[in-house]
């Protein structure tokens, strides 16, 4: 399964530094059998040591290999470190920085060509939830336009926005239920993100179509997300 931590905007150069060398310490000590993604900011990236298994990457850039675009990140300086896994369309992008379903579409087409992991999120805001599973769906197809959903390196974060950063995880049945809805068309691997924590890890990777964990808050302590891995490697499909 993937259990990927996304730093979001926290952590120093030197901390996180820390933070992933006491992951991969943990991880080749317990022979994991989990694919840890860690998503660091720019500053914090950095050729890291190579544990199998384990992946830094990227939380954004702009799809550009080198140019003119004062104060964004490019691929050019992506590549400096080997990164070979990156976020695209995250609700905090979507809504907080405005990104459009046609910008982020480029940015899937420009990292498709560079045959990099792509781990996409999508998600329904409050409202939407309200409305019922039918409104829900048809949201989350529309975060789909321009997407090419046969990307042989596409994974798929189901991250439903109310859930993020508000200590409330969507239920079992609700994950459940768009994650079986997801798969009738879509073949990529299915990770739900939303509060999740050590508390909660267990019960959502037993979820018949969850294939691993997109988590924030709750992996910013390297013991914290240590104890998921290994609870995820407890966890038998
Ligand atoms: P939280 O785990 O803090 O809810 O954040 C989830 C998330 O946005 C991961 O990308």
């Amino acid at each position: 399964m993937i259990i990927a931590s996304n730093f979001k905007t926290n952590y120093t150069r030197g901390s996180a530094k820390a933070f992933i060398k006491e992951i991969q310490t943990f991880v080749s000590h317990t022979k994991s059998e989990q694919n840890v993604r860690i998503f660091a900011p720019f500053t914090a990236l950095d050729r890291f040591d190579e544990i199998q298994n384990i992946k830094v990457g990227a939380q954004n850039f702009y799809p550009i290999q080198s140019g003119s675009y004062t104060g964004e990140i490019g691929f050019e300086q992506l590549e400096e470190f080997g990164i070979d896994t990156v976020l695209i369309g995250h609700s905090e992008r979507r809504h907080i920085l405005k990104e459009s379903q046609s910008f982020i579409a480029a940015k899937y087409d420009f990292a498709k060509a560079r045959e990099v992991e792509i781990v996409y999120c999508i998600g329904e805001p409050q409202e939407i939830r309200m409305q019922g599973i039918d409104a829900i769906m048809s949201y989350l197809w529309e975060q789909f336009e321009g997407i090419d959903i046969h990307y042989d390196r596409l994974v798929i974060a189901y991250e439903p926005v109310w859930a993020i950063g508000t200590g409330l995880s969507a239920s079992l049945e609700d994950i459940e239920e768009v994650l079986t809805r997801l798969q009738e068309k879509l073949s990529a691997p299915l990770l739900y993100g939303g509060s999740v924590k050590v508390e909660n890890i267990e019960s959502i990777l037993n979820v018949k179509a969850c294939e691993g964990v997109l988590v924030g808050t709750a992996s910013w302590n390297e013991k914290a997300f240590c104890e998921m891995i290994r609870i995820a490697d407890t966890v038998k499909k």
